[in-house]
């Protein structure tokens, strides 16, 4: 399943923002298809490093955003943040011991695939519309 590249809709119109979510969704389409040609076990070491980059960096410059225009469902984005960051660090830490990489790459490709529709393309979609009302 490839996902197509941002719209204009989810773009914020802010450069650091928009090339970073514009990262995640190439990473996941690199991603998607490696694991449609059977080797996703090959690619999941470089998957597993960009997500701990884009939990840390990412979810900071997100978070900061929304606190400064206040933006109402701001905890419960947080949460679900902090949630795929457990899944991301757990599967870090299981790297070295897992006998099969392609096991653990499907099992990465499943959390991916349902970040990418429930938060990137719902949850952050929403923020975005929130603070582009508000920026004009
Ligand atoms: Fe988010």
């Amino acid at each position: 399943m490839t996902i197509p590249l941002l719209d204009g809709s989810q773009k914020l119109g802010e450069t650091t923002f928009d090339e970073q979510n514009q990262e995640l969704i190439d990473t996941f389409n690199m991603f998607s298809k490696a694991c449609q040609e059977g080797e996703c076990g090959d690619v999941i070491f470089n998957v597993l490093k960009y997500l701990n980059r884009y939990v840390s960096e990412h979810f900071s410059y997100e978070e900061a955003l929304m606190q400064v225009f206040k933006y109402p469902r701001l905890e419960a984005h947080k949460d679900e943040h902090a949630r795929f960051k457990e899944d991301v660090e757990k599967y870090s830490e299981s790297l070295a011991h897992y006998e099969s990489l392609e096991d653990l790459a499907i099992k990465v490709y499943r959390v991916f695939l349902k970040w990418v529709i429930n938060h990137v393309r719902k949850e952050d979609k929403d923020m975005i519309r929130y603070v582009k009302l508000r920026t004009g």
